[in-house]
């Protein structure tokens, strides 16, 4: 097992990695405890998961959103928790985001933990203490920053994941090497059959790296006023296609990568050769590439990004494989941009 650790303004978080969901007790210090869990896990683990006080949630983007929110605040009011109630989230991203608003907001914030069971959540989600919730198509538009109090993040109980939700998680890794670390990068490349076979050493490694990556970047700028909007790699494409087309984040935030590293290619910051040689990764490892999307519904969409400013917004490109480059487009500036990309 290792350990990473995160500091917030308002807590500071160790991520457990490899640790066993059955150890979680030894991390909580308040015996009343009440669970968030995902409804598929607890029915794949329940034998393994010794709590009294649980809320079953069904864990869909479209209901990661207030009334939720309500019924989860109605079941904690009925289980008569008190400011001293740890409140304990298990399952992949939609629940870790909703447990740490909850977390955050009931009662003016009680003490939260994750045990986290998704790739995409162990990898990014559960990590760097962003919360939220959804509204009105707006996505995690309603949260705060707050770190929980631990994260577990067991490699064991991924191998009951569908394979569509490993090439999410994947996703999100293959991000870190290309915008941070160009020997992870590498990692990544030598050992992409044993990523997909689910090699627990190799999936252990690239939790880990994943994890510390982004923990090294939240320390320096937990609230994003400057380092960690690296971390939004093909995020301002891949939001506005997952709320278009409603396709898994992960997937989403492929085809934005793809469409940000073309960009690259084109501005001549990313020679031909290592173009090739990143879509050879991402065709290796099954991640998607293109959808076919109707070019004014998605630039009318990038503007309910919420990490808009005035007209435009920063957007991110890599200037290498393992070094990116923050730079300010107004929507037209990226547009015609966009127009240059040959698919
Ligand atoms: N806060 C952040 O910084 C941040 C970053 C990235 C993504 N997110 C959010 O994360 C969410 C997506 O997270 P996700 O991909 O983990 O999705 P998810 O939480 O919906 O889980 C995916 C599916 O896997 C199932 N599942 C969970 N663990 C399982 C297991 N071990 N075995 C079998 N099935 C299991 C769930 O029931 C669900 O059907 C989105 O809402 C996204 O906005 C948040």
């Amino acid at each position: 097992m290792k350990k990473v650790e995160i500091e917030g303004k308002l807590n500071t978080s160790i991520i457990y990695v490899g640790e066993k969901i059955d150890n979680v007790w030894k991390y909580i210090k308040n015996k009343n405890t009440v669970v968030l869990i995902d409804s598929k896990f607890y029915n794949i683990y329940k034998k393994r998961l010794n709590f009294d006080k649980i809320i079953k949630i069904d864990s869909e983007e479209r209901k990661k959103n207030l009334k939720t929110v309500t019924r989860i605040v109605k079941k904690l009011i009925d289980f008569q928790v008190d400011r001293k109630t740890f409140i304990l989230g298990i399952g992949g991203g939609v629940i870790t985001d909703l447990t740490g608003f909850i977390g955050s907001v009931f009662m003016r914030g009680v003490d939260f933990g994750f045990i986290t069971t998704t790739l995409l959540g162990q990898v990014d989600a559960a990590l760097g203490g962003k919360n939220g919730v959804n509204y009105d198509g707006y996505k995690n538009i309603i949260g705060t920053f707050n770190q929980p109090d631990f994260g577990i993040s067991d490699i064991n109980v991924l191998k009951t994941l569908s394979e569509e939700h490993i090439i999410n998680g994947i996703a999100e890794v293959i991000k870190y090497g290309l915008i941070y670390d160009s020997e992870f990068f590498d990692f990544i490349e030598k050992n992409y059959d044993e990523i997909l076979e689910l090699n627990k050493d190799i999936i252990e490694h690239i939790v880990y790296k994943s994890s510390k990556i982004k923990a090294d970047v939240v320390n320096e700028d937990e609230e994003e006023k400057n380092i960690r909007k690296i971390l939004n790699f093909g995020h301002t494409f891949g939001h506005a296609i997952e709320r278009e087309y409603g396709l898994l984040h992960g997937k989403a935030v492929s085809i934005g990568m793809i469409i940000s590293i073309k960009l690259s290619n084109k501005l001549d910051y990313i020679s031909e050769k290592k173009y090739q040689r990143i879509i050879k990764l991402f065709d290796l490892l099954k991640l998607p590439q293109s959808i076919d999307f109707d070019e004014e519904k998605i630039f009318e969409n990038l503007k309910k990004d919420k990490k808009k400013e005035d007209d435009g917004i920063k957007f991110i490109l890599l200037k290498d494989i393992g070094k990116s480059v923050i730079k300010n487009y107004s929507f037209d500036e990226l547009r015609n941009l966009y127009k240059q990309i040959t698919w």
